[in-house]
């Protein structure tokens, strides 16, 4: 009963199809094709088996590595900003990782003023996406120090739900696409309930996932309206070394395993 349900990792999937199950009609083998294969997961291998429905084919622009960066973050960013508009008061809590970096760009092109949450060492990375302002969130405490916002996208969530009100704007939007099951379950029930008694929207982003939520950002990564950040590439053998370079703080937007 505690064996790990999952054998493999991985849902962000970029390759080559090798072989189509029945009743597949989109693709044909030898197909380039990227996307986000949250429902079965099995990315970190050589091969991997994917619903067709997950999948797009992938743009001849973008290498296999390029693409396998947008799916889960692409959608993310572009849902997690959709309220933004120009003139906007935005801040991206945890904007120096895959997703933020997207979602600090995609704010920036609406107009927004952005400013980027993430620790000392992705400061830089954050004002060279966009972000007009940065904070480091192991100094400085964006609920208690800051004019309050139009939109928070919260890529983290872990304080109270009590500070991001606080740190919203009369009539401004929070939104949370990570965190834990507690502060998340926190946003969806306390935080639902103080925005409405005080004028502000709280709560949780449900992610709508496939090709047709992150195929936009890829074509804006085409068109060079939208950059892609991988910092580091490592080989399939390294799957743990890449694990811990993301987990101890210092991956810059994607890092990316290559079979
Ligand atoms: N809602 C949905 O449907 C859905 C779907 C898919 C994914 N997600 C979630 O979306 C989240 C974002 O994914 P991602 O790929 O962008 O993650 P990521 O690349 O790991 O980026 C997260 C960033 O947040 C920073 N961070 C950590 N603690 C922080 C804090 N207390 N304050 C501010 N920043 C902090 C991290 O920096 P350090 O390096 O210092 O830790 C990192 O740069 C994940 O939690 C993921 O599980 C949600």
């Amino acid at each position: 009963m505690r064996r790990p349900r999952r054998r493999t990792l991985g849902s962000d999937i970029a390759g080559v199809v090798a072989e189509t199950g029945r009743g597949v009609s989109r693709f044909h083998v030898g197909d380039e094709v990227y996307g986000d294969n949250l429902a079965l997961m099995g990315g970190f291998a050589e091969f991997a088996v994917a619903p067709e429905g997950a999948l797009a084919h992938k743009p001849a622009e973008l290498s296999f590595a390029e693409a396998s960066t947008i799916p889960q973050a692409g959608a993310i960013a572009l849902q997690g900003t959709h309220s933004a508009f120009p003139g906007a008061r935005v801040l991206i809590n945890g904007a120096g990782g895959g997703s933020g970096a997207f979602a600090i760009q995609v704010a920036t092109r609406m107009g927004a003023h952005v400013t980027g949450v993430d620790n000392a060492a992705k400061q830089e990375f954050m004002r060279a996406m966009g972000a007009e302002e940065v904070v480091d969130y192991r100094r400085d405490d964006f609920t208690r120090s800051r004019e309050p916002y139009d939109l928070i996208l919260d890529l983290v969530a872990h304080r109270s739900v009590f500070a991001y009100r606080r740190a919203l704007a009369p009539g401004g939007r929070y939104r949370c696409a990570g965190g834990s099951v507690r502060s998340l379950l926190r946003v969806a029930t306390i935080g639902w309930s103080i925005g409405r008694l005080t004028r502000r929207s709280m709560g949780v982003l449900v992610v709508k996932q496939g090709p047709a939520h992150f195929g936009p950002l890829a074509l804006r990564c085409v068109s060079g309206e939208v950059r892609i950040h991988i910092e580091r590439t490592f080989g399939l053998d390294d799957v743990p070394a890449a694990l811990a370079h993301l987990g101890g703080g210092h991956a810059l937007g994607k890092v990316v395993v290559v079979p």
